[in-house]
């Protein structure tokens, strides 16, 4: 299968600027870039007036939470949790989460995500989701030891068994909840098993001020050698920033969900300056609400500029979202390149908020936003075109998860 991109602007990473080229895109990966005049292909799109650059990450998500989305409003964390989330966890069931995670899925491609991170539970749903929507994910089974089960590492074993590099869409990694909900014992149980498998592992870290624990017990336990996506990180000590900056360590900055639940502004800046490598999530949909990484993108520079307009460049802050992401995720190059998967979106720049041409960058991150996506490729596969989603029902899907809310929230209409 050839599909053939001619005369777009494209984006080959974030480092270049755009040029104009043609991009040919063979069995999943890009095969050819350049002048390609005359070549025949299965598929051929004018790209005229059109973007196309490599898709963001959400390298932080729980995909499935879109089914609490809006159901739990103005609260701190730990009501949210205790007075509306856990309650409606404790009913889903396998079918929910998958409905729930292609949901998210749906929304994600519409915005642009070609991968993300998702932390949650009944992970065979999760898989099956991404593989007929046809997205990248990093699976981890969210794992806690307050209430000695243990049989959720074996779980977490099993999901890695079965699906781990399925059809170079899946990665299974895992999830340690957090420091305070795990102890570090448990943690470094956990930390082991991942480090025979290779696998990344997945930890929310002092999200809230409340969080009492010392990062430097954590690093002590066999974690420190893991690949690491650190999730939220607002309230680091700054005499600790150092000890995230290792090349297996990633910090995954939410900012959205961080000013929502009222947990505060991560010290970006200062993880940058420190040479820690910091990614963008967007947490789960029920603290967000939406799983708009280009949203994000544009808040995590503001946030920082707040303190100094010379913090975060817009490269930076596409080097967050796209590069750094796609590193600490791992399913996809962040590039476009030749032999790369063809992990890629479409924008619309034929818009006004895009001229002039010449400052493009700057305006994806401070003038544009994930409703000029047109189209997102995964895997050389269209999984958003113009409204449409050519791998699945998006009725059904809507229909399902109404149904679900209905039943989890005990309402009839
Ligand atoms: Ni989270």
């Amino acid at each position: 299968m050839k599909i053939l991109l001619k005369n777009a602007l494209i984006l080959r990473d974030v480092r270049s600027e755009p040029e104009i080229s043609d991009v040919l895109v063979k069995d999943g990966r890009i095969a050819a870039m350049g002048n390609l005049k005359g070549l025949i292909a299965d598929e051929v799109y004018d790209m005229s007036g059109r973007l196309v650059m490599p898709g963001f990450v959400n390298a932080h998500t729980h995909a499935a939470m879109t089914l609490m989305r809006g159901l739990a409003e103005d609260l701190r964390l730990r009501e949210w949790l205790t007075e509306k989330i856990f309650p409606i966890e404790e009913k889903l069931t396998e079918e929910d989460v998958y409905y729930g995670t292609m949901l998210a899925q749906l929304e994600m491609a519409r915005r642009g995500v070609v991968a993300y991170a998702d932390m949650y539970f009944h992970c065979d749903a999760v898989a099956r989701a991404a593989l007929d929507f046809g997205m990248k994910v990093l699976i981890t089974r969210g794992l806690v030891d307050l209430d000695s089960d243990k049989g959720r590492l074996r779980q977490n074993i099993e999901y890695y068994e079965r699906w781990n590099d399925r059809d170079g869409l899946i990665k299974v990694g895992f999830g340690p909840h957090a420091p305070y909900s795990c102890s570090t014992s448990y943690i470094d149980e956990i930390a082991r098993v991942a480090l025979d498998l290779e696998a990344p592992v997945m930890i929310h870290l002092y999200e809230t001020a409340e969080e009492k624990y010392e990062l430097r017990d954590l690093l002590e336990t066999s974690l420190k050698y893991c690949k690491v996506l650190f999730a939220h990180c607002v309230h680091v000590k700054d005499e600790d920033i150092r000890l995230l900056a290792q090349e297996n360590f990633f910090v995954v900055h939410n900012p959205t969900s961080n000013l929502k639940l009222g947990s505060g502004i991560a010290p970006v800046q200062k993880f940058l300056a420190a040479g820690v490598q910091v990614c963008l999530g967007t947490d789960g949909a029920a603290s967000n609400n939406s799983l708009d990484v280009w949203h994000e993108m544009r808040l995590a520079s503001l946030l920082q500029k707040l303190y100094d307009p010379r913090n975060i460049s817009a490269e930076q802050a596409l080097c967050m979202t796209i590069e750094q992401g796609a590193k600490a995720v791992g399913l996809t190059e962040g590039r476009i390149q030749v032999g790369a998967d063809a992990d890629l979106i479409v924008v619309d720049i034929d818009r006004p908020w895009y001229v002039p041409r010449s400052q493009i960058k700057n305006h994806i991150v401070h003038a544009g936003s994930s409703s000029d996506v047109f189209a997102t490729m995964i895997k050389g596969r269209w999984v958003y075109y113009d409204g449409e989603y050519p791998t699945v029902d998006a009725e059904h899907v809507y229909k399902k998860c109404e149904e679900a809310i209905r039943r989890l929230t005990g309402t009839t209409s």
